[in-house]
C-alpha cells in the first residue's frame, strides 16, 4: 500500500512536469497516462488489492490522480494546438527576428506617381473614370462618331454587340481620353486635370504590344489657353521626368479630338541621339499625342469655344517607364516575376 502511494506520487510529479511542443507529443502523453493500457488504468486496477478499510481514502487519491492527468492532457493539447510551447523558458526573446521581405512598388506605379507629382506642381488635379465605358464617352463625345475611320486606329474590345442586344455598345476603354468626357460633363472651366489609368486594345501580345496598358491623359481648359502653354507644360514635364539635357520636338499629327494636333518626341535617352534600335536609328522617340481641344468636343459639353480654349495630351506610362528604366519587353510588366520587380525597390 505504502509502495503504491509512493508510485502515484512520483507519477504526479512526472505529470506536472510534462511538456508537449506539438499535437503528437500531447497524444503520446494521453496514451501513456490515459490510454486503455495507460498508467491511470493500471493504478486503478490496484484497487482490488487495497484492504477494505483503506478503500475509501485510496479511492479519493486515485480520483485526484486521474483528474490531474486529464487536466494536464487538456492543457498540453491546447498549447500544442495554438503552436505555443510549454517550454517557455526555452524561448530567447532577445534574439533578433527573421527578416521581413518588404514588397516594393510596381515600376509602372512608380512612374505614374512621378507623373502625377510633376503635373501636381503645375496645379493639375487627378481625375479618374471607369474602365468599362460606353460608346459615347470613349468615342462619340471625343468627336469619333460612328463609322468614323479613326475608330479603326484602336482595336476595341466590345462587351456587348449592339446589333444583338440593342441599345448602346459597352466596351473596355481604348484610351484615357474617355475621362476627359467624364470630367467635362461634371465640371465647368477652368479645368486642369490629369487622368491616369488602364486601357485595353485588341492586340496580339508581344514585346512591343499588349492588350492592356496604361496612359495618362491631360486636359486644361480656361480662357486664353494657347498652343504655347501646351508646349511649355510638356517641356516642363519632360525636363522634370528625364533631366535638363533632354530635347523635345513636336510633329504635326492627327487626332479627332484635337485641332491642331501634334505628337511630341524626345531625344533618345538610350543612345543620346546617336541612333539605336529603341529610337529606330532616328535619335528621337515619340512619347505622347497632344493638341488643342477640338471645338466640337467642347460643344459636346456646352463649353463655349469662343470664350474657352484648351489643350489635351495623352501618353503611355509603359513607354515612359521603358525609357526611364530601359525595359525592352512590355510583357515583363504583367508577368509578376519577382526578379524583375525587385530591381525597382530603391525607387519611390
Ligand atoms: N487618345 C490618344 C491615344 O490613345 C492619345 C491622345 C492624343 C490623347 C492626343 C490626347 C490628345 O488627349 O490630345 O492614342
Amino acid at each position: 500500500m505504502e509502495e503504491l502511494l509512493q508510485k502515484i506520487e512520483s507519477y504526479q510529479l512526472e505529470i506536472t512536469a510534462a511538456t508537449a511542443v506539438n499535437a503528437e507529443e500531447a497524444e503520446a502523453f494521453r496514451i501513456k497516462y490515459l490510454g486503455t493500457k495507460g498508467i491511470v488504468k493500471a493504478v486503478m486496477g490496484e484497487m482490488k488489492n487495497v484492504p477494505n478499510e483503506k478503500k475509501k481514502e485510496f479511492g479519493l487519491t486515485l480520483n485526484a490522480f486521474k483528474q490531474l492527468a486529464e487536466e494536464k492532457y487538456e492543457q498540453l493539447k491546447q498549447n500544442a494546438g495554438t503552436g505555443s510551447s510549454t517550454k517557455k523558458e526555452a524561448i530567447d526573446f532577445s534574439l533578433p527576428g527573421d527578416d521581413i521581405q518588404l514588397g516594393n512598388r510596381h515600376p509602372l506605379n512608380i512612374v505614374r506617381n512621378q507623373i502625377v507629382s510633376i503635373f501636381g506642381r503645375l496645379g493639375f488635379a487627378v481625375a479618374e473614370g471607369p474602365e468599362i465605358e460606353d460608346d459615347w464617352h470613349n468615342f462619340g463625345a471625343m468627336n469619333l462618331p460612328e463609322d468614323h475611320p479613326a475608330r479603326d486606329m484602336q482595336d476595341t474590345f466590345y462587351i456587348n454587340d449592339p446589333a444583338v442586344t440593342g441599345g448602346a455598345a459597352w466596351l473596355l476603354r481604348t484610351h484615357t481620353s474617355s475621362v476627359q468626357a467624364r470630367v467635362m460633363e461634371k465640371q465647368k472651366p477652368p479645368i486642369r486635370v490629369i487622368c491616369p489609368g488602364r486601357v485595353y486594345r485588341n492586340e496580339t501580345i508581344s514585346a512591343r504590344a499588349h492588350c492592356f496598358f496604361h496612359q495618362v491623359e491631360g486636359l486644361y481648359i480656361d480662357k486664353n489657353v494657347s498652343f504655347a502653354d501646351l508646349k511649355q507644360t510638356l517641356y516642363f514635364f519632360v525636363q522634370e521626368m528625364f533631366g535638363k539635357d533632354v530635347k523635345v520636338r513636336f510633329r504635326p499629327s492627327y487626332f479627332p479630338f484635337t485641332e491642331p494636333s501634334a505628337e511630341m518626341d524626345i531625344s533618345c535617352l538610350i543612345c543620346k541621339g546617336d541612333g539605336c534600335p529603341v529610337c529606330k536609328h532616328t535619335g528621337w522617340v515619340e512619347i505622347l499625342g497632344s493638341g488643342m481641344v477640338h471645338p466640337k468636343v467642347l460643344a459636346n459639353f456646352n463649353i463655349d469655344a469662343d470664350t474657352f480654349t484648351g489643350f489635351a495630351f495623352g501618353m503611355g506610362i509603359e513607354r515612359i517607364t521603358q525609357l526611364k528604366y530601359r525595359v525592352n519587353d512590355l510583357r515583363l510588366y504583367s508577368q509578376n516575376d519577382i526578379r524583375f520587380l525587385k530591381q525597382f525597390s530603391g525607387a519611390l
